[in-house]
C-alpha cells in the first residue's frame, strides 16, 4: 500500500551566484542543460518526482538566485524546508566557503530536521578543480550531511543527488501542504515563476 503514497517535501537550493543551482534543477526536471543559463530573478519554483522501492517523494523545489542582491531573501524560501541542496562549483575555493555558511545558517535558523545534501557541481571540469573531494567530504562527514559531485553539463550524479536525499526524508511525518509554498506560488507542475 504504501508504494503508491505521495510524500511531498519543500527542497530549497543554496549557494553562490554561477555555482550551477538552476542547472542542476533543469537537468533533475527536464533533462537538459545549458552553457549560457541566466542568472536566477529572486527565486523559482518547480516540481519532480522520485521513485522509491516503497513510496514516491515529489519536490516542491525552490530554486533561489544567489547573487548578493537576493541575499536577504533566502529565509523565505528554506523557512519550513524539509530538504536542502547547497551547492559549490569545485572549481571556486570562494563558492565552497559560501556553501560552509550556507550550511551554518541552515543549522542555526532552518528546521531543526532538515536533511541537507551538499553538491560539488562542475565536476566535469576535472582539470580546473580547486575543491579537493576529499576536503568538502571530511567537511560534510563532521557535519552529517551527504555529499555528492554532480555535473549537470554531464548529468553525472544529478538523479542520485536527488534519490539520495528522498531516501533520507522521513515518509511517516505529516507534511502540511501550505509548507510548500511560502510565498504566492503558481500551482502548475514544472513552471517557474517570480
Ligand atoms: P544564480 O541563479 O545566479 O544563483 O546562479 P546558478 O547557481 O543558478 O547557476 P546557473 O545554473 O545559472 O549556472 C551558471 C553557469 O554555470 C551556466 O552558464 C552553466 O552553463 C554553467 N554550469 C552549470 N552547471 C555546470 C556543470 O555541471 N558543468 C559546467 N562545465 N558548467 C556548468
Ligand atoms: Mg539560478
Amino acid at each position: 500500500m504504501s508504494s503508491s503514497r505521495v510524500h511531498h517535501f519543500k527542497l530549497v537550493l543554496l549557494g553562490d551566484t554561477a555555482v550551477g543551482k538552476s542547472c542542476l534543477v533543469v537537468r533533475f526536471v527536464r533533462d537538459e542543460f545549458f552553457e549560457f543559463q541566466e542568472p536566477t530573478i529572486g527565486a523559482a519554483f518547480l516540481t519532480q518526482t522520485v521513485q522509491l522501492d516503497e513510496s514516491t517523494v515529489k519536490f516542491e523545489i525552490w530554486d533561489t538566485a544567489g547573487q548578493e542582491r537576493y541575499r536577504s531573501l533566502a529565509p523565505m524560501y528554506y523557512r519550513g524546508a524539509a530538504a536542502a541542496i547547497i551547492v559549490y562549483d569545485i572549481t571556486n575555493p570562494d563558492s565552497f566557503t559560501g556553501a560552509k555558511s550556507w550550511v551554518k545558517e541552515l543549522q542555526r535558523r532552518g528546521d531543526p530536521n532538515v536533511v541537507i545534501a551538499l553538491a560539488g557541481n562542475k565536476a566535469d571540469l576535472e582539470s580546473r578543480r580547486k575543491v579537493e573531494f576529499e576536503e568538502a567530504q571530511s567537511y560534510a562527514e563532521e557535519n552529517g550531511i551527504l555529499h555528492l559531485e554532480t555535473s549537470a553539463k554531464n548529468a553525472n550524479n544529478v538523479k542520485a543527488l536527488f534519490v539520495e536525499l528522498a531516501k533520507k526524508l522521513p515518509k511517516n511525518a505529516p507534511q502540511p501542504e501550505r509548507e510548500a509554498f511560502p510565498l504566492a506560488a503558481p500551482q502548475n507542475d514544472n513552471r517557474n515563476c517570480c
